[in-house]
């Protein structure tokens, strides 16, 4: 029997779900083309997760010397061992310049250099003359509030374009059409309890990321998956999802993030024989090889001993080298955020940190204009009419196997604005809505009634206690095919106890027990691909360092991992990694034998 709510429908062009920065940069877009939008987010726009990210957002803006968008695509590529996308990888360094130049108009205070051009940063894994060359400055900052400043500046420009925000409306469901088109999505407003169905004709989930499916992470409470849960359910692909960021410098015990600018402005990091540790595994980049390049080196250290702290569990990132008003102008925020969580005076003391998980490199597969694909043997790049994922959520793919920092900023804006061109093409303003298959509409309810009568023996917070600590031990920065059998044997069992789950409370207004239920609905589908798409994968590329595989292997394994969730069970398949750029180097792009496969060193 169909679950009795009543509800409001809203009928828009499109419906953006999730108001962080590729949110809104794709809700401003939409709107500034006349398309009737709604953005609906389960936190106030300016609280989204994007207004954590510090550093930075990269682009070949050359303000600080000799930079080429080119250079930016090697990087990239390298950066994602190979796995990227590669004609997606070209769309984000060619746009990169022209994307950030629009936000500086938009209004967004970048900081200035002393000729009042936007500053720049070095960021790891960003060089110059295709990895052969010195570092480069390529991450544009606002001191080290970067992701602040943008979602601020894009909310502003939002409203001012007629786009209406729906705050603090929580997405149930898909709403889906028999042969497979998005039409809308279902929510329930969290502060009267009212229920809500848009309908669109264009969704673009931009939910961001499941970094609260582990222990320990540097993302907010909030990003909990929601978008890849909705989309698992309604029988749609995930990808790629083994490929966990570590942040080398997440605050030891509380997962604070520490930016990576920190160690572009000239931190180092030292084990406890106060050794400079990076200059053994990274002979040219040192401290600013890339992400998962400096975990492993950071977690070998401690495994062999060379860890600092009471139980030689972490490791030390100094700052109290430089000048005290280095710090205050180009990093106020971690000097306080070190303060409070870790009681250190940067000028005088090191930070203790340690690899924390910050990013998920997989997600909901898009090609590079957002649009989801739906991948089949016959046709992997087949597109879901009536849906697009963008930022954290969505998988490109750009980063591939390891993300380079700063790139996530510039993915949330480059590619928030592609979706947007794209849905000014294919969205038909004048068209009438489409009807809505009530079955879709009908089986979200009935979902979200029977976890808000959930009635079993397990507490939410127990259970996702379980998921967490178990995603934490066996998907963690170095990997075991024990560990990993493991890890797919207690996340199954985990995910199966999703029906003996227990809601306590059963009212509809700001009640946190059923969110937090409906999030972890959303977090078991990611966190069993992750792990289960991790033990398939016999190789070591990017973040997945596999200490039985530890070479990476193209002639197997150059392929995404497309994972279908269905409870506790997974199907995986393979498609293949784009390996055309957009341009030829006649047409003044990048030649094929740069960007060929090769050992990746820093
Ligand atoms: O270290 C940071 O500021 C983080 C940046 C990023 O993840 O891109």
């Amino acid at each position: 029997m169909t679950a009795a709510y009543e509800y409001e429908t809203h009928e828009y062009d499109v419906v953006v779900v999730g108001a962080g920065g590729a949110g809104l940069r794709a809700t401003l877009g939409m709107a500034e083309q006349g398309l009737r939008t709604a953005c609906v987010t389960k936190v106030f726009p300016t609280r989204s997760h994007t207004v954590a990210a510090q550093g930075g957002i990269a682009a070949s803006l050359s303000n600080m010397g000799p930079d080429h968008w080119q250079w930016h695509m090697y990087d990239t590529v390298k950066g994602s061992d190979w796995l990227g996308d590669t004609d997606a990888m070209e769309y984000l360094a060619r746009e990169a310049p022209k994307a950030v130049y629009e936000l500086e108009h938009y209004g967004v205070p970048f900081s200035r250099t002393e000729e009042g051009k936007i500053y720049q940063r070095p960021f790891g894994g960003h060089t110059t003359e295709f990895g052969e060359g010195p570092a480069v400055q390529r991450t544009c900052a606002a001191a080290d509030r970067t992701g602040h400043a943008i979602l601020h500046t894009l909310y502003g420009q939002s409203l001012k374009n007629n786009a209406e925000f729906y705050i603090e409306y929580f997405a149930i469901d898909l709403i889906m059409s028999d042969d497979g088109q998005c039409q809308g999505v279902v929510c329930w407003k969290l502060d009267d309890g009212t229920m809500h169905v848009f309908n669109a004709k264009m969704v673009v989930l931009a939910t961001g990321g499941y970094g609260r499916a582990y222990f320990s992470a540097t993302s907010a409470h909030t990003c909990t998956g929601d978008g890849g849960g909705m989309v698992a359910r309604a029988g749609l692909a995930l990808q790629d999802m083994e490929f966990v960021q570590f942040h080398p410098t997440g605050i030891y015990g509380s997962g604070c993030l520490i930016t990576e600018g920190a160690r572009g402005e000239g931190g180092y990091l030292t084990n406890s024989e106060g050794e400079r540790f990076m200059e053994r595994y990274a002979p040219q980049y040192k401290d600013l090889a890339p992400r998962d390049y400096v975990s492993r080196s950071m977690t070998m250290e401690i495994r062999e001993g060379r860890g600092v702290g009471a139980e030689g569990d972490h490791i030390h990132l100094n700052l109290s080298h430089l000048p005290a008003e280095a710090l205050h102008e180009r990093l106020p925020g971690i000097s306080e955020s070190a303060k409070i969580f870790a009681g250190v005076d940067v000028t005088k003391e090191p930070i203790p940190v340690l690899p924390t998980v910050h990013y998920n490199m997989g997600g909901i597969p898009t090609n590079y204009w957002g649009e989801v694909l739906n991948p089949t043997a016959d046709n992997p790049t087949a597109v879901v009419p009536g849906l697009m994922a963008v930022g954290e959520a969505g998988c490109a793919s750009v980063h591939g196997a390891n993300r380079l920092g700063s790139n996530s900023l510039i993915d949330l804006v480059v590619f928030g604005r592609a979706a947007a061109i794209r849905a000014g093409k294919v969205v038909d303003a004048d068209a009438p809505n489409p009807v809505l298959n009530q079955a879709s509409v009908d089986k979200a309810f009935d979902r979200f009634d029977a976890v808000r009568n959930a009635s079993g023996e397990i507490a939410t917070a127990e259970l996702r206690l379980e998921m967490q600590k178990t995603m934490q031990a066996d998907a963690a920065v170095f990997r075991t095919a024990k560990t990993m059998a493991e890890g797919v044997e207690k996340m199954t069992a985990i995910a199966a106890k999703m029906d003996d789950i227990k809601v306590s409370d059963r009212s509809l207004i700001w009640n946190s027990d059923l969110m937090e239920t409906l999030e972890l609905t959303n977090l078991m589908p990611s966190a069993l691909a992750t792990i289960v798409g991790a033990e398939a994968r016999k190789e070591s590329r990017g973040a997945h360092a596999h200490e039985d595989f530890t070479e990476r292997d193209d002639e197997n394994w150059r392929v995404h991992t497309v994972s279908r969730v269905d409870g506790n069970e997974v199907e995986l398949s393979y498609r293949p990694v784009i390996v055309d750029p957009l341009s030829t180097e006649d047409e003044g792009g990048i030649s094929l034998q740069k960007i060929a496969p090769k050992a990746r060193t820093f």
